[in-house]
């Protein structure tokens, strides 16, 4: 299994996998805000052999983001106060799409706003561009296969505190962007219970669910005593938060038999990527592993078949077992969300802090 015909890996009928609605390939998606825009990572590998390439999270307006330096490693990870910096959706459907079209990727739109009713307008305008795809010159609005929503803004309206901490601004942002297109709320770990704001996206009418972004951290100059990245705090990610990836998604698919999941968070390797899908998820992003290699999302892929062929299985296999652990009665199929039910996980007993 170590040859790739056109940089593809093989055994491609053993990778195939949906989240919801979404049929995909393979599992292996780009983690939003880690692989640009637009095809930036084309020139490392092809776009088309990813299950889905999620671009940075885009504002109906062009927005500046954060004063430099932006990211900082830190130990088994980075922090980054990058800021939400992008072009606008409008310019973004016109410049940057035909490209990913272009290439042949099915392409993840991660959208974000500071209030309620800008991601109506962020989801509107991708819808738009999905559907009228067809009428278009350049027809690329058809590589769209779903909005990432990603809650992980200040509410301008509620003291600017993130829309992610809260289930009820959640649950309306989801019900906000209800849009024809496929929604995943992409929520932030930094909350005492993520399985409370899952719950208020999915009955808001998220069709699936993103976990995790990035934990808050800071870190100081020494000589000055200041922070390092120009915004002050930042997110962090790498290594460091995949273990909180891990407990986010089995949380979420004890609490959510069959809710569409997705895991992110510090997968370098065809084993993290195995570890996120036993806990549950559906499909994998890869973010900060990309800084260090823009092959990573790949190499993880091919890792990821090559696990499955030497265990003889299938990331079919991997899922239904994980639903079938959380008592899903439709093991495999397509993911419906679910009325919430109290995780009954081990990892309630010894687990949480508090
Ligand atoms: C530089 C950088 C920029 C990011 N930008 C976004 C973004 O625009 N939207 C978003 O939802 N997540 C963003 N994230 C979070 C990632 O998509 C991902 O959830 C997180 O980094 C954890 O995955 P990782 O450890 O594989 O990077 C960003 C992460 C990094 C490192």
């Amino acid at each position: 299994m170590d040859g790739t015909v056109n940089g593809r890996p093989p055994g491609a009928a053993a990778l195939a996998t949906r989240v919801g609605s979404v049929g995909l390939h393979n599992p292996i998606m780009t983690a939003s805000g880690t692989s640009g825009h637009g095809a930036e990572l084309a020139e490392y590998g092809a776009l088309d052999g990813l299950g889905a390439v999620v671009v940075k999270s885009l504002s109906v307006e062009p927005w500046p983001g954060n004063p430099a330096p932006r990211v900082h490693e830190v130990g088994a990870g980075m922090l980054n106060s990058v800021g939400l910096q992008g072009p606008g959706l409008a310019a973004w459907l016109r410049d940057d799409l035909p490209a990913l079209h272009a290439a042949g990727a099915r392409v993840v739109v991660s959208i974000w706003g500071r209030t309620v009713s800008d991601y109506a307008r962020a989801a509107e305008l991708v819808a738009a561009a999905a559907t009228h795809a067809t009428g278009t010159s350049s027809g690329a609005g058809a590589g769209i296969v779903a909005l990432e929503v990603n809650v992980s803004c200040p509410n301008v309206e509620d003291r600017a505190r993130m829309f992610a901490h809260s289930a009820d601004a959640t649950s309306r942002v989801m019900a906000a962007t209800a849009c024809g297109l496929p929604r995943w709320a992409k929520l932030s770990p930094n909350v005492p219970d993520v399985v409370e704001i899952a719950a208020g996206a999915l009955e808001g009418g998220a069709d699936g669910l993103t976990l995790v972004n990035t934990l808050l951290g800071l870190a100081l100059d020494t000589e000055s005593g200041r922070p390092v990245l120009g915004a002050g705090g930042g997110g962090l990610s790498g290594s460091a938060v995949h273990p909180v990836a891990v407990r986010a998604v089995w949380e979420c698919r004890a609490a959510f038999p069959a809710a569409p999941i997705v895991g992110v968070g510090g997968v370098m390797t065809g084993r993290d990527a195995v570890e996120l899908l036993q806990a549950g998820a559906d499909a994998v992003q890869v973010g900060t592993a990309t800084f260090r290699d823009p092959r990573a999302p790949w190499k993880v892929l091919r890792q990821l078949a090559r696990w499955c062929d030497a265990h003889g299985t299938t990331v079919e296999g991997i899922r239904a077992q994980a639903r079938r652990r959380a008592g899903a009665d439709d093991a495999g199929g397509v993911g419906v969300a679910v009325a919430p039910v109290p995780a009954t996980s081990s990892l309630k007993e010894g687990g949480r802090d508090g």
